[in-house]
Protein backbone atom coordinates (compact mmCIF):
# COMPACT_ATOMS: atom_id res chain seq x y z
CA UNK A 1 0.00 0.00 0.00
CA UNK A 2 1.41 3.21 -1.31
CA UNK A 3 0.79 6.29 1.42
CA UNK A 4 2.74 8.33 -1.16
CA UNK A 5 4.97 8.25 -3.54
CA UNK A 6 7.93 6.89 -1.30
CA UNK A 7 6.24 5.63 2.16
CA UNK A 8 4.82 2.48 2.06
CA UNK A 9 2.90 0.60 4.34
CA UNK A 10 4.50 -2.61 5.54
CA UNK A 11 2.50 -3.27 8.26
CA UNK A 12 0.64 -6.59 9.09
CA UNK A 13 -3.11 -7.44 10.69
CA UNK A 14 -3.93 -9.82 13.18
CA UNK A 15 -7.05 -12.10 13.41
CA UNK A 16 -5.62 -14.75 15.86
CA UNK A 17 -5.13 -12.54 18.88
CA UNK A 18 -7.87 -12.91 21.87
CA UNK A 19 -7.06 -9.62 24.12
CA UNK A 20 -5.04 -7.04 23.20
CA UNK A 21 -2.27 -6.31 25.83
CA UNK A 22 -3.89 -9.13 27.50
CA UNK A 23 -6.88 -7.53 28.63
CA UNK A 24 -8.81 -5.64 25.47
CA UNK A 25 -11.44 -7.48 23.40
CA UNK A 26 -10.56 -7.29 19.79
CA UNK A 27 -13.65 -8.61 17.73
CA UNK A 28 -11.95 -7.11 14.67
CA UNK A 29 -8.58 -8.23 15.69
CA UNK A 30 -5.61 -5.70 15.05
CA UNK A 31 -3.35 -4.10 13.19
CA UNK A 32 0.02 -3.47 13.96
CA UNK A 33 1.41 -0.74 11.63
CA UNK A 34 5.26 0.07 10.48
CA UNK A 35 5.81 1.73 7.02
CA UNK A 36 9.17 2.11 5.44
CA UNK A 37 10.75 5.44 3.72
CA UNK A 38 12.29 5.14 0.43
CA UNK A 39 14.62 7.99 -0.79
CA UNK A 40 18.70 8.31 -0.72
CA UNK A 41 18.69 6.07 2.62
CA UNK A 42 15.99 3.50 3.81
CA UNK A 43 13.51 4.00 7.02
CA UNK A 44 11.79 1.80 8.44
CA UNK A 45 9.02 2.76 10.65
CA UNK A 46 8.90 0.17 13.85
CA UNK A 47 8.37 -2.84 13.69
CA UNK A 48 5.35 -5.32 14.47
CA UNK A 49 4.08 -7.77 16.75
CA UNK A 50 6.54 -11.41 17.79
CA UNK A 51 3.73 -13.82 15.31
CA UNK A 52 4.31 -11.68 12.53
CA UNK A 53 8.22 -10.90 12.18
CA UNK A 54 7.76 -13.39 8.85
CA UNK A 55 5.06 -11.26 7.40
CA UNK A 56 6.83 -7.81 8.39
CA UNK A 57 10.22 -8.86 6.89
CA UNK A 58 8.74 -10.36 3.85
CA UNK A 59 6.69 -7.13 3.62
CA UNK A 60 9.92 -4.86 3.74
CA UNK A 61 11.65 -7.36 1.32
CA UNK A 62 9.17 -6.15 -1.73
CA UNK A 63 8.98 -2.73 -1.00
CA UNK A 64 12.87 -2.21 -0.86
CA UNK A 65 13.71 -4.64 -3.65
CA UNK A 66 17.39 -4.78 -4.23
CA UNK A 67 18.16 -2.18 -1.76
CA UNK A 68 18.50 -2.60 1.83
CA UNK A 69 17.30 -0.49 5.09
CA UNK A 70 19.48 1.95 6.13
CA UNK A 71 17.59 2.50 9.52
CA UNK A 72 15.11 1.21 11.80
CA UNK A 73 12.87 4.22 13.53
CA UNK A 74 12.01 2.83 16.88
CA UNK A 75 9.05 5.18 18.28
CA UNK A 76 8.01 3.45 20.80
CA UNK A 77 9.35 -0.11 22.85
CA UNK A 78 5.84 -1.96 23.71
CA UNK A 79 6.53 -5.94 22.54
CA UNK A 80 3.33 -5.37 19.72
CA UNK A 81 5.94 -2.83 18.06
CA UNK A 82 9.29 -3.61 19.24
CA UNK A 83 9.51 -7.25 19.13
CA UNK A 84 11.59 -7.73 15.93
CA UNK A 85 13.80 -5.67 16.58
CA UNK A 86 16.40 -8.05 16.81
CA UNK A 87 15.12 -9.69 14.42
CA UNK A 88 15.49 -7.00 11.67
CA UNK A 89 19.22 -6.13 13.06
CA UNK A 90 20.16 -9.32 12.24
CA UNK A 91 18.32 -9.43 8.78
CA UNK A 92 20.39 -5.95 8.07
CA UNK A 93 23.20 -6.03 9.32
CA UNK A 94 24.56 -2.70 8.09
CA UNK A 95 21.44 -0.95 9.52
CA UNK A 96 21.49 1.16 12.78
CA UNK A 97 18.19 1.78 14.78
CA UNK A 98 17.57 5.43 15.87
CA UNK A 99 15.46 5.87 18.95
CA UNK A 100 15.23 7.79 22.41
CA UNK A 101 17.80 7.14 25.00
CA UNK A 102 15.15 5.64 27.23
CA UNK A 103 13.60 3.17 24.31
CA UNK A 104 17.48 2.02 24.18
CA UNK A 105 17.49 1.32 28.15
CA UNK A 106 14.23 -1.04 27.17
CA UNK A 107 15.74 -2.97 24.59
CA UNK A 108 19.03 -4.21 27.05
CA UNK A 109 16.06 -4.83 29.20
CA UNK A 110 13.63 -6.86 26.49
CA UNK A 111 17.12 -8.33 23.97
CA UNK A 112 20.08 -8.03 26.36
CA UNK A 113 21.42 -5.24 23.85
CA UNK A 114 21.49 -1.96 23.11
CA UNK A 115 22.81 -2.34 20.33
CA UNK A 116 25.98 0.05 21.37
CA UNK A 117 27.94 0.05 17.83
CA UNK A 118 24.26 0.65 15.64
CA UNK A 119 22.92 2.98 17.04
CA UNK A 120 21.41 7.20 16.59
CA UNK A 121 19.92 8.50 20.25
CA UNK A 122 17.91 10.95 19.20
CA UNK A 123 15.74 13.67 21.44
CA UNK A 124 13.69 16.51 20.86
CA UNK A 125 13.63 18.09 17.30
CA UNK A 126 16.61 16.21 16.52
CA UNK A 127 16.69 15.21 12.42
CA UNK A 128 17.80 12.45 10.37
CA UNK A 129 18.14 13.74 6.79
CA UNK A 130 16.88 10.75 3.99
CA UNK A 131 17.15 13.04 0.84
CA UNK A 132 14.37 14.54 -0.06
CA UNK A 133 12.97 13.78 3.22
CA UNK A 134 14.07 14.83 6.59
CA UNK A 135 12.39 13.67 9.90
CA UNK A 136 12.10 15.57 12.96
CA UNK A 137 11.92 13.53 16.14
CA UNK A 138 9.11 14.84 18.92
CA UNK A 139 9.37 13.53 22.48
CA UNK A 140 5.89 12.18 23.65
CA UNK A 141 6.56 10.64 27.20
CA UNK A 142 3.62 8.85 28.66
CA UNK A 143 1.46 8.72 25.21
CA UNK A 144 1.34 5.38 25.79
CA UNK A 145 5.46 4.85 27.51
CA UNK A 146 8.23 7.26 28.38
CA UNK A 147 10.69 6.39 25.84
CA UNK A 148 8.01 7.17 23.33
CA UNK A 149 8.81 9.42 20.15
CA UNK A 150 6.65 10.53 17.32
CA UNK A 151 8.36 11.37 14.08
CA UNK A 152 7.87 14.62 11.48
CA UNK A 153 8.36 13.87 7.84
CA UNK A 154 8.50 17.23 6.50
CA UNK A 155 8.68 16.99 2.88
CA UNK A 156 5.17 14.55 2.63
CA UNK A 157 4.17 16.64 6.06
CA UNK A 158 3.38 13.02 7.64
CA UNK A 159 3.13 13.27 11.46
CA UNK A 160 4.28 9.10 12.48
CA UNK A 161 1.95 9.28 15.42
CA UNK A 162 3.20 6.39 17.57
CA UNK A 163 -0.03 5.08 19.51
CA UNK A 164 -1.82 8.28 19.32
CA UNK A 165 -4.31 8.09 16.26
CA UNK A 166 -4.48 4.49 16.95
CA UNK A 167 -7.54 2.50 17.18
CA UNK A 168 -8.87 -1.41 18.17
CA UNK A 169 -9.51 -3.58 14.55
CA UNK A 170 -7.75 -4.86 11.50
CA UNK A 171 -7.29 -2.78 8.40
CA UNK A 172 -9.09 -5.36 6.73
CA UNK A 173 -12.41 -4.59 8.34
CA UNK A 174 -14.17 -1.74 7.67
CA UNK A 175 -15.85 -0.53 10.75
CA UNK A 176 -16.33 3.15 12.31
CA UNK A 177 -13.02 5.12 13.28
CA UNK A 178 -14.14 7.09 16.26
CA UNK A 179 -16.03 4.20 17.99
CA UNK A 180 -13.07 1.46 18.48
CA UNK A 181 -10.60 4.82 18.37
CA UNK A 182 -12.47 6.09 21.60
CA UNK A 183 -12.39 2.85 23.64
CA UNK A 184 -8.38 2.13 22.81
CA UNK A 185 -7.82 5.61 23.55
CA UNK A 186 -9.98 5.58 27.22
CA UNK A 187 -8.17 2.08 27.79
CA UNK A 188 -5.01 2.66 26.75
CA UNK A 189 -3.57 6.08 26.84
CA UNK A 190 -6.30 7.57 29.16
CA UNK A 191 -4.77 8.44 32.49
CA UNK A 192 -2.28 10.34 30.22
CA UNK A 193 -4.54 13.10 29.22
CA UNK A 194 -1.71 16.05 30.06
CA UNK A 195 0.60 14.22 27.89
CA UNK A 196 -1.46 14.13 25.00
CA UNK A 197 -2.77 17.32 25.53
CA UNK A 198 0.88 18.17 25.45
CA UNK A 199 1.55 16.67 22.35
CA UNK A 200 -1.33 18.25 20.74
CA UNK A 201 0.60 21.36 21.00
CA UNK A 202 3.43 20.40 19.67
CA UNK A 203 2.02 18.77 16.79
CA UNK A 204 -0.10 22.54 16.19
CA UNK A 205 3.17 23.81 14.73
CA UNK A 206 3.30 21.19 12.22
CA UNK A 207 1.41 21.48 8.61
CA UNK A 208 -0.01 17.79 8.92
CA UNK A 209 -1.01 16.14 5.77
CA UNK A 210 -1.25 12.69 6.88
CA UNK A 211 -1.09 10.80 9.76
CA UNK A 212 0.18 7.46 9.85
CA UNK A 213 -0.52 5.69 13.70
CA UNK A 214 1.23 2.58 14.93
CA UNK A 215 -2.28 0.47 14.79
CA UNK A 216 -5.53 1.34 12.83
CA UNK A 217 -6.37 3.02 9.29
CA UNK A 218 -3.62 5.77 7.85
CA UNK A 219 -5.75 9.41 8.59
CA UNK A 220 -5.32 11.44 4.88
CA UNK A 221 -8.93 13.71 5.20
CA UNK A 222 -10.12 15.87 7.17
CA UNK A 223 -7.81 15.73 10.26
CA UNK A 224 -9.56 18.56 11.97
CA UNK A 225 -11.98 15.89 12.91
CA UNK A 226 -9.81 13.50 14.78
CA UNK A 227 -7.53 16.41 15.95
CA UNK A 228 -10.77 17.94 17.75
CA UNK A 229 -11.74 14.46 19.19
CA UNK A 230 -7.96 13.87 20.43
CA UNK A 231 -8.05 17.22 21.80
CA UNK A 232 -11.75 16.63 23.94
CA UNK A 233 -10.42 13.31 24.95
CA UNK A 234 -7.36 14.16 26.29
CA UNK A 235 -8.71 17.28 27.99
CA UNK A 236 -11.30 15.26 30.13
CA UNK A 237 -14.51 17.19 28.12
CA UNK A 238 -17.66 15.50 27.29
CA UNK A 239 -17.64 14.87 23.56
CA UNK A 240 -21.67 14.05 23.54
CA UNK A 241 -24.65 15.18 25.96
CA UNK A 242 -26.41 11.88 27.87
CA UNK A 243 -26.84 10.14 30.64
CA UNK A 244 -24.90 6.81 30.90
CA UNK A 245 -26.66 4.27 33.61
CA UNK A 246 -23.60 2.03 34.65
CA UNK A 247 -24.69 -1.10 36.66
CA UNK A 248 -25.22 -4.36 38.49
CA UNK A 249 -27.59 -6.17 39.47
CA UNK A 250 -27.59 -9.95 41.10
CA UNK A 251 -31.47 -10.91 41.05
CA UNK A 252 -32.73 -8.11 38.68
CA UNK A 253 -34.38 -5.34 40.81
CA UNK A 254 -31.74 -3.28 40.26
CA UNK A 255 -31.72 -4.12 36.76
CA UNK A 256 -35.59 -2.98 36.51
CA UNK A 257 -34.49 0.14 38.77
CA UNK A 258 -32.03 1.11 36.00
CA UNK A 259 -34.34 0.51 32.77
CA UNK A 260 -37.61 2.72 34.75
CA UNK A 261 -34.34 5.54 35.19
CA UNK A 262 -33.83 4.98 31.50
CA UNK A 263 -37.94 5.19 30.33
CA UNK A 264 -38.13 8.40 32.75
CA UNK A 265 -34.86 9.95 30.61
CA UNK A 266 -35.72 9.47 27.71
CA UNK A 267 -39.32 10.34 28.39
CA UNK A 268 -38.13 13.68 29.68
CA UNK A 269 -35.95 14.00 26.09
CA UNK A 270 -32.62 12.92 27.22
CA UNK A 271 -30.61 13.24 24.03
CA UNK A 272 -28.82 10.16 24.41
CA UNK A 273 -29.22 7.07 27.50
CA UNK A 274 -26.38 4.49 27.49
CA UNK A 275 -27.28 1.67 29.82
CA UNK A 276 -24.45 -0.40 30.57
CA UNK A 277 -24.61 -4.14 32.50
CA UNK A 278 -21.14 -3.93 34.18
CA UNK A 279 -20.68 -7.86 34.28
CA UNK A 280 -22.05 -8.82 31.12
CA UNK A 281 -21.44 -5.93 28.94
CA UNK A 282 -17.60 -4.86 27.52
CA UNK A 283 -16.07 -3.32 30.88
CA UNK A 284 -13.83 -0.68 28.01
CA UNK A 285 -16.83 0.01 26.21
CA UNK A 286 -18.37 0.73 29.99
CA UNK A 287 -15.23 2.72 30.33
CA UNK A 288 -15.63 5.09 27.30
CA UNK A 289 -18.78 5.78 27.36
CA UNK A 290 -18.40 6.97 31.05
CA UNK A 291 -15.87 9.64 29.78
CA UNK A 292 -17.65 10.01 26.26
CA UNK A 293 -21.10 11.60 27.75
CA UNK A 294 -21.48 14.58 30.82
CA UNK A 295 -23.80 12.59 33.21
CA UNK A 296 -23.78 9.24 34.95
CA UNK A 297 -25.15 7.37 37.32
CA UNK A 298 -23.61 4.21 39.33
CA UNK A 299 -26.32 1.70 40.29
CA UNK A 300 -24.78 -1.14 42.44
CA UNK A 301 -25.45 -3.48 45.34
CA UNK A 302 -24.49 -3.76 48.65
CA UNK A 303 -22.09 -6.81 49.03
CA UNK A 304 -19.92 -7.47 51.59
CA UNK A 305 -20.50 -4.32 53.28
CA UNK A 306 -19.06 -3.23 50.31
CA UNK A 307 -20.31 -2.70 46.69
CA UNK A 308 -20.92 -5.36 43.94
CA UNK A 309 -17.15 -6.41 42.44
CA UNK A 310 -17.72 -5.49 38.90
CA UNK A 311 -18.64 -1.78 39.98
CA UNK A 312 -15.72 -1.97 41.98
CA UNK A 313 -13.74 -2.57 39.29
CA UNK A 314 -15.13 -0.35 36.95
CA UNK A 315 -15.07 3.06 39.29
CA UNK A 316 -11.08 1.73 40.06
CA UNK A 317 -10.73 1.99 35.82
CA UNK A 318 -12.43 5.18 36.12
CA UNK A 319 -10.62 7.00 39.09
CA UNK A 320 -7.14 5.31 37.84
CA UNK A 321 -7.76 7.28 34.49
CA UNK A 322 -8.46 10.37 36.14
CA UNK A 323 -11.99 10.60 35.58
CA UNK A 324 -13.70 14.20 36.37
CA UNK A 325 -16.27 16.77 35.54
CA UNK A 326 -19.01 15.10 34.94
CA UNK A 327 -22.21 15.08 36.63
CA UNK A 328 -23.31 12.54 39.13
CA UNK A 329 -25.81 10.24 40.64
CA UNK A 330 -25.80 6.98 42.47
CA UNK A 331 -28.49 4.05 42.80
CA UNK A 332 -28.42 2.02 45.72
CA UNK A 333 -29.88 -1.64 46.41
CA UNK A 334 -29.51 -3.34 49.99
CA UNK A 335 -32.09 -5.51 51.34
CA UNK A 336 -30.67 -4.56 55.38
CA UNK A 337 -27.83 -1.82 55.16
CA UNK A 338 -27.75 -0.05 51.60
CA UNK A 339 -23.72 0.86 51.92
CA UNK A 340 -23.22 1.23 48.00
CA UNK A 341 -23.97 5.29 47.73
CA UNK A 342 -21.33 5.69 50.60
CA UNK A 343 -18.98 3.50 49.38
CA UNK A 344 -19.26 4.85 45.48
CA UNK A 345 -19.27 8.37 46.49
CA UNK A 346 -15.85 7.26 48.82
CA UNK A 347 -14.20 5.95 45.87
CA UNK A 348 -14.85 8.97 43.69
CA UNK A 349 -13.65 11.17 46.16
CA UNK A 350 -10.22 12.25 44.83
CA UNK A 351 -12.20 13.19 41.17
CA UNK A 352 -11.85 16.52 40.26
CA UNK A 353 -15.22 18.97 39.61
CA UNK A 354 -17.60 16.36 40.01
CA UNK A 355 -21.36 17.82 40.79
CA UNK A 356 -23.24 15.43 42.50
CA UNK A 357 -26.78 15.35 42.22
CA UNK A 358 -29.42 15.77 44.89
CA UNK A 359 -31.45 13.35 44.21
CA UNK A 360 -30.40 9.72 44.96
CA UNK A 361 -32.45 6.41 44.66
CA UNK A 362 -32.22 3.91 47.59
CA UNK A 363 -34.11 0.44 46.70
CA UNK A 364 -34.90 -1.78 49.63
CA UNK A 365 -34.39 -4.96 47.98
CA UNK A 366 -37.17 -4.29 45.08
CA UNK A 367 -38.78 -1.47 43.55
CA UNK A 368 -41.48 0.01 45.60
CA UNK A 369 -43.66 3.32 45.72
CA UNK A 370 -40.80 5.45 47.53
CA UNK A 371 -37.40 4.09 45.39
CA UNK A 372 -40.15 4.86 42.08
CA UNK A 373 -40.39 8.10 43.14
CA UNK A 374 -36.78 8.84 43.79
CA UNK A 375 -36.04 7.26 40.13
CA UNK A 376 -38.67 10.30 38.73
CA UNK A 377 -37.03 12.82 40.98
CA UNK A 378 -33.76 11.83 39.81
CA UNK A 379 -34.83 11.50 35.86
CA UNK A 380 -35.97 15.34 36.23
CA UNK A 381 -32.92 16.49 38.18
CA UNK A 382 -30.66 14.85 34.76
CA UNK A 383 -32.55 16.40 32.07
CA UNK A 384 -33.59 19.52 33.88
FE1 LIG B 1 0.64 -0.13 20.55
FE2 LIG B 1 1.65 1.15 23.52
O1 LIG B 1 1.69 -0.04 22.13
Amino acid sequence: MNITNDVFYVGVNDHEIDLFEGMYDVPNGMAYNSYVIVDDKIVVMDSVDQNFGDQWLSNIAEVVGDRKPDYLVVQHMEPDHSANIARFMEEYPDAVVVSSEKAFTMMNNFFSTDFSDRRIVVAEKDTLTLGRHTLTFVTAPMVHWPEVIVTYDNADKILFSADGFGKFGALDVDEDWACEARRYYFGIVGKYGEQVQALLKKASSLEIEKICPLHGPVLTENLGYYLDLYNTWSSYGSESEGVVIAYTSVYGNTKKAVHLLAEKLKENGCPKVAVTDLARDDMAEAVEDAFRYNKIVFATTTYNGEIFPFMREFINNLTERGFKNKTVAFMENGSWAPMATKVMSKMLNGCKNLTFTENTVTILSALSDASKSQIVALAKELTK
